[in-house]
């Protein structure tokens, strides 16, 4: 019997007593999460959930009642050994043998699947997701927004390919704008190519931040207005400076990017649509969409009572597009080139007014597909400073996190034996930043902390990845060649049952996590199965076969779906 058949089994036999398709009761079998105090049964089923699916009536009165009547028309099989009524819940526990035999065995027949495979999965379509992310500005800073914004996309996307999706990563950069007249100018006047080449974004940043304090001057606002009049009308030498701005810049960001295991499939952006953000303004005026002010814009009005009460602006007075017309232009594109199922764009919450806006107009335009878009926001990050100061690019973040991880790590005893320390830094330093903000709701803001993300102890990324480390370190010393022939009755303390009983919840996590795009439900799975009390009988395991700590975490075989989606 495999694992992922204990709910179907209960499934089965509650779909007899209560009339119901076994299908329609999965979903409201749940593994019952691991309690410290006190042991717990394996899994539960709501009795709420089992009421709001049906209107039967001998269903409808005091909950704990009703479980206790539930409970006492149902049999213990050769799967279920107890079955017991808890306050609106019953509750099954699992034959202690064939819990382990039966975890294990899903284990190693699903490796890295394990979880993924689950039947929790099995009615949810295959699908083609556009994923767009991180998204920087060239020639500005590279903000913490971005940060999150690449690390939270990035997650969704790995989650999204690991349960089978087909997965498409875009950068749509801020490529495009006045930006570029005055940059254009700035680099006349402060630029130099060897910079230039050698370090684009920092280069490109410092002539910004020059020749905008001297942008104050009406020549050179006059001077960088000819320059973008000059790009928009593709004069060759004014686009072939400016091409050269975007590939360095891009070139770079690849590089930085890797750093952090993310990678894109389009660095799109927002200059792609400025020819198309003039057929989508032609496409509002046909179907009268699109109305003139008195001072030449054009808006779309959005509201129901069509009072212009609320409305986008989609074009300048002088013709041109602004950042939404570009954007409607770009999902539309997207649309015809990708025909995806869902397209989710990752960005900090101060943007989610500027996506409904999108969405509304997309629908207006009569794009049913507008519903499967969807804006995944994350809240501010309030404090975070490097050596250099205030965040401006990316790779500042990423050196000083190593940096200081390289610090922590030369301060502790256990970390000497290290063969390549800059690189486990990094990657420990990394995990550190990334299970700092996931462990809250993504919507939240937070003060960040270098010195609570990089604890060593508690519930940071740095002791996560000691952990696993840990257990890599076991799997190596013992290789997985006893796994076919288990002797199951040694699994039966209470500490090697919480473990499998945790382990028989991951599939639901994942689950969780997958439909609400919150990485918070893994990551505090990951932080529970670190604090199971068998860590310590783990740690005795490893005294006793000798130390092998952080040096393994670098390796990058972890072996689970959550591991890699994070
Ligand atoms: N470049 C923008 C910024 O830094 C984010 C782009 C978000 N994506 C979009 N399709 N508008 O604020």
């Amino acid at each position: 019997m495999a694992a992922c058949s204990f709910r179907r089994s209960i499934a089965s036999q509650l779909s007899k007593v209560l009339d119901l398709p076994p299908e329609n009761l999965i979903k409201s079998i749940s593994a019952v999460p691991v309690s410290k105090k006190r042991q717990v049964a394996d899994f539960q089923l709501s009795i709420a959930s089992v009421t709001e699916d049906s209107s039967r009536n001998c269903l409808a009165q005091d909950p704990q009642l009703q479980a206790q009547k539930l409970a006492e028309r149902l049999k213990c099989d050769a799967v279920v050994s107890e079955i017991s009524a808890g306050p609106g819940t019953v509750n099954f526990t699992i034959n202690r043998e064939l819990l382990a035999k039966a975890v294990l065995q899903q284990v190693l027949k699903d490796g890295s699947e394990y979880g993924v495979k689950s039947e929790l999965f099995s009615t949810v379509p295959r699908q083609k997701a556009v994923i767009e992310f991180s998204s920087p500005n060239i020639a500005k800073k590279f903000h913490i927004g971005h940060l999150r914004s690449t690390i939270v996309g990035n997650f969704i996307a790995n989650l999204k390919v690991a349960l089978g999706h087909e997965v498409t990563r875009i950068n749509y950069l801020g490529d495009w704008g006045m930006q570029f007249g005055l940059l254009g100018v700035g680099f006349q006047r402060f630029g130099n190519k060897e910079k230039l080449k050698s370090s684009p974004l920092q280069h490109l940043f410092e002539v910004y931040v020059q020749i905008n304090k001297a942008a104050e001057d009406e020549n050179t606002k006059e001077l960088a207005k000819d320059f973008f009049r000059k790009l928009e009308e593709h004069d060759e030498q004014t686009l072939s400076l400016w091409k050269q701005f975007r590939d360095l810049s891009i070139e770079e960001y690849i590089r930085i990017y890797k750093r952090l295991g993310v990678r894109f499939d389009e660095y799109s952006g927002e200059s792609f649509y400025q020819e198309k953000s003039q057929e989508v303004l032609k496409m509002l005026e046909d179907k009268g969409l699109l109305q003139k002010t008195t001072k030449g814009t054009g808006i779309v009005d959005l509201s129901e009572k069509k009072d212009l009460s609320s409305f986008s602006t989609v074009m300048r007075s002088d013709g041109t597009s602004l950042y939404i017309t570009r954007d409607l232009a770009a999902a539309i594109d997207r649309m015809n080139k990708h025909s995806w199922d869902t397209m989710i764009y990752v960005t900090d919450k101060s943007q989610s007014n500027h996506f409904q806006q999108l969405f509304q107009i997309l629908k207006l335009m009569g794009y049913d597909w507008a519903e499967r878009c969807q804006h995944v926001s994350f809240g501010l990050v309030q404090g975070m400073k490097t050596r250099r100061g205030e965040v401006i690019f990316l790779e500042d973040v990423l050196n000083e996190v190593r940096s200081r991880m390289l610090q922590n790590m030369a301060s502790a005893k256990t970390t000497k034996e290290i063969e390549d320390p800059m690189e486990t830094a990094e990657k420990v330093g990394l995990a550190a930043l990334i299970i700092q903000d996931f462990r809250g709701l993504l919507s939240s803001d937070y003060q960040f902390s270098w010195d609570r993300a990089l604890q060593s102890r508690g519930d940071t990324g740095v002791f996560l990845q000691y952990t696993h480390a840990r257990l890599h370190s076991l799997e190596q010393m013992h290789g997985n060649k006893q796994l076919t022939d288990v002797n199951v009755a040694c699994l039966q303390e209470p500490d090697a049952i919480s473990v499998l009983q945790h382990l028989l919840r991951y599939d639901e996590v994942l689950y969780r996590s997958s439909q609400d795009l919150q990485p918070k439900h893994i990551v505090s799975y990951l932080l529970t199965l670190r604090l199971q009390k068998n860590m310590s009988s783990f740690s005795q395991v490893e005294e006793a076969v000798g130390k092998k700590t952080l040096a393994h975490c670098s390796g990058g075989s972890s072996s689970s779906a959550a591991f890699r989606s994070l």
